[in-house]
């Protein structure tokens, strides 16, 4: 029987941002959270963004999510100016927004629920396979108030995942997580890029996290949102945040940052 498309493994996207600008007005005035920023996101990689608070990052991933428009300047997928919200582009959140009336496996059909061509039979396989590689086989029927903040993380990326997207877009997804449940979703989470091949951008303030990891790390500074530096993060797979090799790219990226967060204080 030939693989639903939801189970191949598909080529991942290209993005390019083209000077986009972007400001925000409510009562309090016009805020620039971002300005002429442009920057390419190969085929398959692993981007990280790291900055202060309120540098646009979030902006910057809901730009290309399709959730928001730019002022000026274009994201583009592949050459083609991102037209809006699509099953090619997912989002996981630092908290879950899982359903609590659906069990495990309903929130994750759930987001199936749009794809015309699959009967409810291969949605229900093509659940299957992902929770499988989010690890969580045993609780497929669980409900999710039973689950740990980790399991449901794992739901979340599971529900992510499921529709074969070719960008996951991750805004702070483990911030809430405690230290010993992160390290086992890094390890999993380069675990499945490298099996589904897909383009990921991940935010996070954490930047061992960025480092343990990035194909690179891009850093932005605040007021207005800008890129201002970017690494190559050169490190073999799987890494091990707790490495000396990922502290010394760690300390390189922290003192940066915090030059950033001085400058913005003045
Ligand atoms: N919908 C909105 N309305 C008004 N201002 C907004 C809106 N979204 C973002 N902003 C402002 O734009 C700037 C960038 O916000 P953004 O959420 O992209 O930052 P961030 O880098 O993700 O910050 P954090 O690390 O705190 O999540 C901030 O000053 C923020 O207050
Ligand atoms: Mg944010």
């Amino acid at each position: 029987m030939p693989l639903t498309e939801e189970l191949q493994v598909i080529a991942p996207a290209k993005l390019n941002i083209e000077n986009v600008t972007k400001d925000f007005t409510s009562r309090r005035g016009t805020v620039r959270a971002l300005e002429n920023v442009s920057l390419t996101i190969n085929e398959g990689e692993f981007v990280c963004f790291v900055g202060p608070s309120g540098c646009g990052k979030s902006t910057l991933l809901n730009i290309i999510a399709g959730l928001e428009t730019p002022d000026s300047g274009v994201a583009l997928m592949d050459g083609v100016p991102i037209p809006g919200p699509g099953r090619d582009r997912m989002m996981m959140f630092q908290e879950h927004a899982l359903f609590p009336w659906l069990d495990v496996i309903g929130n994750v059909m759930f987001s199936l629920k749009l794809k015309p061509n699959l009967n409810d039979k291969e949605r229900l396989e093509v659940a299957k396979y992902y929770l499988h590689l989010v690890k969580l086989d045993n609780f497929i029927h669980a409900n999710i108030h039973e689950l740990s903040g980790g399991m449901k993380q794992r739901v979340a990326l599971a529900r992510a995942l499921a529709p074969n997207p070719r960008v996951l877009l991750m805004d702070e997804p483990f911030a809430a997580l405690d230290a010993m449940t992160r390290e086992q979703l890094y390890g999993d989470i380069q675990a499945i890029w490298e099996k589904r091949k897909k383009t990921i951008i991940f935010v996070t303030h954490n930047v061992r996290e960025s480092v343990c990891l990035g194909n690179r790390v891009v850093l932005f500074s605040p007021h207005p949102g800008k890129i201002r530096e970017q690494y190559e993060i050169d490190l073999p797979r799987p890494r091990d945040i707790n490495s000396v090799e990922l502290a010394g790219y760690s300390v390189q990226i922290t003192s940066a940052l915090k030059g950033y967060e001085k400058e913005s204080h003045e």
